[in-house]
């Protein structure tokens, strides 16, 4: 009933060239795929045009790592909704934590980007997760309800059900220490419970909740096999094609 969502964060890696290889790599790992599971890859901006490109006429879909909120204006260096629609991206990452702690983006920031893509038809990938510190001191479940809170404030309950929500714990991030499946789990269940609250039983239903944090081909099929996690934020495994494709061929 929620189609699982396998997508690669490629965060800052892969030139444009080097974007038409992977693009092509991965089609050939997946070619004759007929799982349940839609792929998408979130490459650099300056490679969206090329990975446009190549994932036409496939069923591959692209997605953003960022953007700003406002559809055009004096703001150097930003890219807008707009101009990520025009490139064909279906998804864009927001509220990533390395754009939470490295650009100091708070939840606040990462709302008014949440309504701008639902603005655009982009579909947010609304990420949140507790750093160490908090799982140690067992607060992780309100750091987690601030952040839903906030980012998705004002929302609909229509535009919350066709959303994607990652849960990426930030002492799992690019650290090669994975969420227990127990663990990711228990904290996607209770995201869905705390959408449930806020925006009632029909969005919590529908909303997917990704686990993110370093999945590998070794430990996505039991990450992927829990009832909450419909589907994975992969960062450093998606950057090899045979890799992300066995994630892939994980998904339920
Ligand atoms: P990782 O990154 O898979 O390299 O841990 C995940 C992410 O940051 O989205």
């Amino acid at each position: 009933m929620r189609r699982p969502l396998i997508a690669g964060n490629w965060k800052m890696h892969n030139t444009a060239a080097r974007t038409r290889e992977l693009l092509g790599a991965l089609q050939h790992e997946l070619s004759g795929y007929s799982g349940p599971a839609e792929v998408a890859v979130c490459p650099p901006f300056t490679s969206l045009a090329a990975a446009a490109e190549s994932v036409q006429n496939t069923s591959l879909v692209l997605g953003a790592q960022n953007m700003h909120y406002e559809e055009k204006g004096a703001y150097t260096g930003e890219i807008s909704p707009l101009m990520l629609a025009e490139l064909g991206c279906r998804y864009v990452i927001l509220g990533h934590s390395e754009r939470r702690q490295y650009f100091a983006e708070d939840d606040a920031l990462i709302n008014r980007k949440v309504r701008a893509a639902l603005q655009y038809g982009l579909v947010p990938i609304l990420c949140v997760g507790e750093l160490l510190e908090q799982r140690q001191a067992r607060v992780t479940e309100a750091v987690i309800r601030i952040q839903l809170a906030g980012g998705l404030a004002g929302l609909t309950p229509q535009q919350v059900a066709g959303l994607v929500i990652a849960y990426e714990p930030v002492w799992a991030i690019g650290t090669g220490k994975t969420a227990s499946p127990a663990d990711a789990q228990q904290v996607n269940a209770y995201i869905r419970q705390v959408v449930g609250e806020f925006f009632g039983g029909a969005a919590a239903q529908a909303v997917r909740i990704l686990y993110g944090g370093s999945v590998n081909a070794g430990n996505a099929a039991e990450l992927l096999g829990q009832a909450d996690v419909d589907g994975a934020l992969v960062g450093g495994a998606s950057l090899d094609a045979a890799g992300f494709a066995a994630i892939v061929r994980a998904a339920r």
